[in-house]
C-alpha cells in the first residue's frame, strides 16, 4: 500500500488517507453564509477521495473578513449552513475541517478577480484593525487602527466563540489561521508589529496573542479532536520571522496542546521576490520541523505529482500533504493518484455510485 493512502489517526479522528484539500477562500459568501457553491465545491472534493477537507479561512468577526464575500462563523445563524457542508463531507468519507481566521490589516479588500485592493469605506469597505498602524502596502493601502488590549481580548474571545460554533456545526478538525500576513501573523512578525506593550517587541511578546488565542480555543475545543494551526514559518525577508523562531513558537504551542502544525510561509509584505518557488519547496522545511519538534505536520505548496506526495510521506518528511490549486484542476486527484501509484482497487476510493461503473 502506498504511504499516501495509509490511514492517519490524530486523537479520535482517522483520515482515510494523507491527502488534504488545503483551505481556499471562495469569495462567494454573503454576510458570511456559505451556500450551494460551497456545497458543490467541498462536496465534490469529498466525493473525489480526499482524507481531510479544510474549509476556507472563515472569519471570526465581520471586520476580520478579507472581503465582503468571505465566509464567516461569527453568528449562531452560520452554524446550520456550515453543518450542511460537514454532514455531506462526512457521508462521503472525508473528515470535515475548518480554518478560522481574522484578516487584520488585510481585511476590507475586493475579491481577487475584482482587483484585490482595499475597498473604500464609502464603497462598502470598513476600518481595519491590526497590532500596529502600519499599512500592508501594494494594493492594500489602508492604515489599520492599532488594537487596544480590550480589542485583543475581544478578538481572542471571537476565536473561542467561532470554535464553539464550528464544533456545533459538526467539524472535527480545527485549524487556527496564524499565517499569510493576517492578524495573528501580524502580531508574530516584527515587519508588522511595532508595539511597545506586552504584545510587541521581544519574541515572547510577539507570540503572546498567538499563544493566548490558541490556549483559549484549546480550553473549549474537545481534547478528543485535533486542534491545529497554520503558521507562516518564515517571512523570507531580513527582519522577519525565521524558521528557528517558528520552531520555538511551535514548541510552545505543542506544550499548549497543538496536535499538528500546518507549515506555510510568507505574505506579511507584498514583496515575494525572495521565495524559492519550485515543486514542493516547503517540504525540506517541514521535514526539519517535524524532526526537531517531534510533532505531526502537514505541508503544501506546489505539490502536484502523486509520486512527489508519496515520497514526502514515505520518507517521513510530512504526515499530511495539502493540495490547493491542483485540487481545483482535479477534484478527483486522490483517485487519479491512487491509479498512478498502483493502489489496489483504486476505484474503491470513489463513492459506490461511481466505483462499480469505473471498475468495469
Ligand atoms: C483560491 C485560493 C484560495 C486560498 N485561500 C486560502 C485560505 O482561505 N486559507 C489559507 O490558509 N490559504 C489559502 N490559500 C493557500 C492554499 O491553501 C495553499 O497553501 C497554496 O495555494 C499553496 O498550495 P498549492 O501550490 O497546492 O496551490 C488559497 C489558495 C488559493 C489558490
Amino acid at each position: 500500500m502506498a504511504s499516501l493512502f495509509q490511514e492517519f489517526r490524530l486523537k479520535d479522528v482517522v483520515l482515510r488517507n494523507r491527502i488534504v484539500v488545503s483551505p481556499m477562500c471562495q469569495y462567494s459568501s454573503d454576510n458570511g453564509f456559505p451556500n450551494d457553491w460551497h456545497f458543490v465545491h467541498l462536496g465534490s472534493r469529498a466525493v473525489g477521495g480526499a482524507g481531510l477537507i479544510i474549509v476556507e479561512a472563515t472569519a471570526v468577526s465581520p471586520e476580520g473578513r478579507i472581503s465582503p464575500a468571505d465566509s464567516g462563523i461569527y453568528l449562531d445563524e452560520h452554524i446550520q449552513p456550515f453543518a450542511r457542508l460537514s454532514e455531506f463531507m462526512k457521508q462521503h468519507g472525508a473528515v470535515p475541517g475548518i480554518q478560522i481566521a481574522h484578516a487584520g490589516r488585510k481585511a476590507s479588500a475586493n475579491k481577487p478577480w475584482e482587483g484585490d485592493n482595499h475597498i473604500d469605506n464609502l464603497q462598502g469597505g470598513w476600518d481595519t484593525i491590526a497590532p500596529s498602524p502600519v499599512a500592508f502596502g501594494g494594493n492594500l493601502t489602508k492604515v489599520p487602527k492599532e488594537m487596544s488590549v480590550a480589542d485583543i481580548d475581544h478578538i481572542r474571545q471571537s476565536f473561542v466563540n467561532s470554535a464553539q460554533r464550528a464544533l456545533a456545526a459538526g467539524y472535527e478538525w480545527l485549524e487556527l489561521h496564524f499565517a499569510h500576513g493576517y492578524l495573528a501573523h501580524e502580531f508574530y512578525s516584527p515587519l508588522a508589529n511595532q508595539r511597545t506593550d506586552q504584545y510587541g517587541g521581544s519574541f515572547e511578546n510577539r507570540i503572546r496573542f498567538l499563544l493566548e488565542t490558541f490556549t483559549a480555543v484549546r480550553n473549549v475545543w474537545p481534547e478528543r479532536l485535533p486542534l491545529t494551526a497554520r503558521l507562516s514559518v518564515t517571512d523570507w525577508i531580513e527582519g522577519g520571522v525565521t524558521v528557528e523562531e517558528s520552531i520555538e513558537l511551535a514548541r510552545l504551542l505543542k506544550q499548549a496542546g497543538l496536535d499538528l502544525l500546518d507549515i506555510s510561509h510568507g505574505f506579511i509584505t507584498p514583496d515575494i521576490s525572495q521565495v524559492p518557488w519550485g515543486p514542493g519547496f516547503m517540504i525540506p522545511i517541514a521535514s526539519r520541523m517535524r524532526r526537531e519538534l517531534d510533532l505531526p505536520v502537514g505541508v503544501g505548496w506546489m505539490i502536484v505529482d502523486p509520486q512527489q506526495a508519496e515520497d514526502a510521506v514515505q520518507h517521513g518528511h510530512t504526515d499530511l500533504v495539502l493540495l490547493a490549486r491542483e485540487m481545483l484542476r482535479d477534484p478527483y486527484w486522490p483517485y487519479h493518484a491512487a491509479v498512478k501509484l498502483g493502489v489496489y482497487q483504486a476505484a474503491e476510493i470513489l463513492p459506490v455510485q461511481y466505483a462499480r461503473a469505473v471498475k468495469r
